[in-house]
């Protein structure tokens, strides 16, 4: 069954993004469309985009219900577009960009979407439906690349014996084919705590969506397209998102040197593009009563000064 996603830790996205009538917010990670119907009902009209097209086709009915001057805009597009989409469309500023990054309930309960070890589907975890998917990486990569991404995006220290568990059992074809290999490996059985096969789902998830690189590409254009006082506000629900994020706002908020080490260190003194970042929020037990899948999940948000934006290019270095 597909549930509704609940937005996670709707009412501190929303007292960060501060909507009010008048103002223009990118929604970056639209999904059911939680955030967007909150901020369009504080007032502010909201381009919201998704790599979904299933969240989009959703969200179109919400669109069309609008009438001739909506204030819900839809892109189909990745968010790492949202600087070349919204300039395109005649945007040049924004009052507000929220990411709210990971799957949606809709994505992790829907068997043939292939995202979940708990519902059987085919191997396939890309959030697009386009490009290489879960089944063609773990049955054509090689066993060390495999291996090392386990490790990277699933901190996973048995990468390894994992891998070649992965390599001596091709093809796999289904979610639960790839969830025994690894439990196997693992030696995990029913009754243990936490499946093993959750980072290694995360991890190759992570891998097959680019999700690190669409972040750090995603904060970058925000950075670009904040106008002074606008707000940038992320969710995140794992260490390595978080960490990018906290990094990301510490840096871009002074707190911490960035610039290059090839320049003299009286030119790396630049104004800081954002004021003092919130600390890490996360959910009370109120919300973590009535929604489990929040309990993971971190925001931070912070409000561009008026200082010029870093490039992009030189913020993914
Ligand atoms: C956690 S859900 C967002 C839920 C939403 N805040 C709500 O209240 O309904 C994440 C959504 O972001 C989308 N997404 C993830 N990464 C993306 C990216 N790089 N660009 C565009 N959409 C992305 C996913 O397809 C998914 O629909």
């Amino acid at each position: 069954m597909t549930a509704a996603h609940i937005p996670v830790l709707l009412d501190e996205v929303v007292a960060a993004l501060a909507p009010a009538p008048g103002k223009i917010i990118a929604d970056g990670t639209f999904g059911a469309g939680g955030y967007a119907l909150a901020l369009i009902a504080a007032g502010a009209r909201v381009h919201a985009f998704d790599r979904d097209p299933d969240a989009i086709a959703a969200g179109m009915t919400l669109a069309a219900a609008q009438g001739a001057d909506p204030a819900l805009v839809l892109h189909h597009r990745r968010f790492s577009d949202i600087l070349q989409t919204l300039r395109a469309a005649g945007i040049e500023t924004l009052d507000g960009v929220v990411y709210d990054i990971g799957v949606s309930s809709m994505q992790l309960d829907q068997a043939t979407r292939g995202f979940a070890f708990s519902n059987d589907g085919p191997l396939d975890m890309r959030m697009d439906r386009d490009g290489p998917s879960a089944a063609d990486f773990l049955n054509g990569a090689d066993e060390a690349d495999i291996a090392d991404v386990l490790y990277r995006y699933g901190e996973e220290r048995q990468s390894r014996r994992i891998a070649r568990a992965v390599v001596a059992a091709r093809p796999m074809t289904t979610t639960r084919q790839f969830a025994d290999v690894v439990r196997r490996a693992l030696g995990w059985h029913p009754g243990m705590p936490k499946d093993p096969a959750t980072r290694s789902f995360q991890a190759v998830r992570i891998h097959i969506n680019g999700e690190l690189d669409e972040l750090v590409a995603g904060l970058a254009a925000a950075e670009a397209l904040l106008a002074p006082g606008g707000r940038l506000a992320v969710v995140t629900f794992h260490s390595l998102e978080d960490r990018i994020v906290k990094q990301f706002l510490r840096e871009a908020s002074g707190m911490m040197p960035g610039g290059s080490r090839h320049l003299p260190a009286q030119a790396n003194v630049r104004a800081p593009a954002f004021g003092k970042p919130s600390p890490a929020i996360r959910p009370g037990d109120a919300e973590l009563a009535r929604n489990p899948r929040a309990r993971s999940a971190t925001l931070r948000w912070a409000i561009r000064s008026d200082a010029p934006a870093r490039h992009p290019k030189e913020l993914a270095a």
